[in-house]
């Protein structure tokens, strides 16, 4: 038995759905998952685990500044446990953007930080048009008219590869 801790950084949630999909698999092959907000992740001592995973959504092109600032102070921790990341964005629904080694935000990402995760994941996240201000909405609607996807003011679309995230969670409790 392994203990794993998963970090998530999200703004609407669906990174923590992703996560508890993750938890709820990795839990059933008997590991024990700690699943915590990356606010409060500096409130836990990461040496007693085994395993570090940590999940970001992209918001604007980036990951938040708070991914980076906590791997920044985490390295050593990071380096010496097995580990893992994802990202979370809705350009990986596009079928040629959906692996580590071609989505832009992860590639971008990983020339960004020091930490080389040893295993990584990109998933394809949720719309949900009504949950946006103003300003969200009318942004995303606009990418999305520009990269072909759904711009109706009620979408409510999860894009997710929940087969995707299956696999992922059988890989961390491999790593
Ligand atoms: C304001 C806003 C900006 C976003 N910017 C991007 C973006 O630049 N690229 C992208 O692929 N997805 C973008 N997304 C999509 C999010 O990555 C997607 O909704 C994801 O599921 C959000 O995860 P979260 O709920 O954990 O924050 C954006 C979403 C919102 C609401």
């Amino acid at each position: 038995m392994s203990k794993i801790i998963i970090i998530y950084s999200t703004t609407d949630g669906h990174t923590r759905e992703i996560c508890l999909r993750l938890l709820n698999i990795i839990e059933n092959s008997n590991h024990q998952v700690t699943l915590i907000s990356i606010e409060n992740a500096y409130q836990i001592d990461l040496n007693t685990f085994d395993k570090i995973v940590i999940g970001a959504s992209i918001r604007y092109g980036k990951h938040s500044p708070k991914v980076y600032d906590f791997i920044n102070n985490n390295m050593q921790a990071l380096n010496s446990k097995s580990n893992a990341f994802f990202s979370v964005n809705v350009v990986a629904r596009k079928p040629e953007k959906n692996q580590a080694d071609t989505n832009p935000y992860l590639r971008k990402f990983l020339l960004q930080i020091p930490w080389k995760p040893k295993q990584l994941a990109v998933f394809a996240g949720k719309i949900d048009y009504q949950k946006y201000n103003l300003f969200d909405r009318y942004m995303i609607r606009m990418i999305m008219w520009i990269t072909k996807g759904p711009t109706h003011p009620e979408t409510n679309v999860d894009f997710t590869d929940w087969e995707q995230v299956k696999k992922f969670a059988l890989l961390i409790c491999k790593m």
